[in-house]
């Protein structure tokens, strides 16, 4: 199984603490209550979407929202065993499976969205072509990710301790690198850190030549 050391941390003791600092945030009302709002707008734009793929769930509490907000068939898919067990846990999906963004155990065109938010962040450079090979692989149709935006891709210091696991960058970009034919469907800058005056972009795309036909992907 190819790895990443990026990977191997979120795998690890470094993500156990992640999702154990987090695991209560994750599901406060509030939060939930704007990625809802962020998450209807976006289907606004994807019609005939029914199964959804989180690719880095965590605790899935984003599966959570979309089992709200339609008749959707739910996967996730978390590398960390931790998060992934609270998941199943709080049976936010039809199962949530151990994997990661290289390696998706799912036949090819199983999903009609693939759907990451706040992982492609923490997928380096070298590896992150991959990670969108994969997503195009497993998905008929659509992609969104939400992120930390910058137009070029910087590596910023000091994320908990550590100077390659979190990268800003523009993922329009990157998605026209993977698939040329790639369609922007609709996009949205949906946060700005005060203290430090950065954005936070969602980006939902239609994978070339497979929404053809279709109106939105
Ligand atoms: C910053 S957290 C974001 C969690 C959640 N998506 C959210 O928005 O709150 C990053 C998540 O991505 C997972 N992750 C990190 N690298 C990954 C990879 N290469 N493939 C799949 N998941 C990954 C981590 O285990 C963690 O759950």
């Amino acid at each position: 199984m190819t790895h990443s050391k990026q990977l191997g941390f979120w795998a690890g003791e470094f993500g156990r603490a992640y999702t154990e600092r987090n695991a209560a945030c994750n599901f406060d009302p509030k939060r939930l209550a704007r990625m809802g709002e962020i998450f209807k707008e976006m289907l606004s734009h994807a019609s005939g979407v029914r199964r959804i793929l989180e690719v880095g769930c965590n605790t899935g509490h984003n599966l959570s929202i979309l089992r709200d907000l339609g008749d959707f068939e739910l996967v996730g898919v978390e590398p960390q065993d931790a998060a992934r067990e609270e998941g199943m846990r709080r049976g936010v999906a039809e199962t949530i499976l151990p994997g990661d963004a290289f390696h998706l155990p799912f036949e090819d065109g199983s999903f009609d969205l693939v759907l990451t938010t706040g992982v492609m962040m923490h997928i380096s450079p070298d590896d992150i072509l991959r990670a969108m090979a994969e997503f195009r692989r497993v998905s008929r149709k659509c992609y969104f990710t939400m992120d930390y935006f910058e137009e070029t891709e910087t590596a910023v210091a000091n994320y908990h301790g550590h100077d390659d696991l979190l990268w800003r960058r523009d993922m329009r970009k990157v998605v026209a690198r993977s698939d040329p034919g790639a369609t922007l469907l609709w996009e949205q800058c949906v946060g700005q850190d005060r203290d430090i005056g950065k954005q936070t972009w969602a980006f939902l795309f239609a994978f070339g030549g497979k929404a053809a036909g279709i109106s939105g992907c």
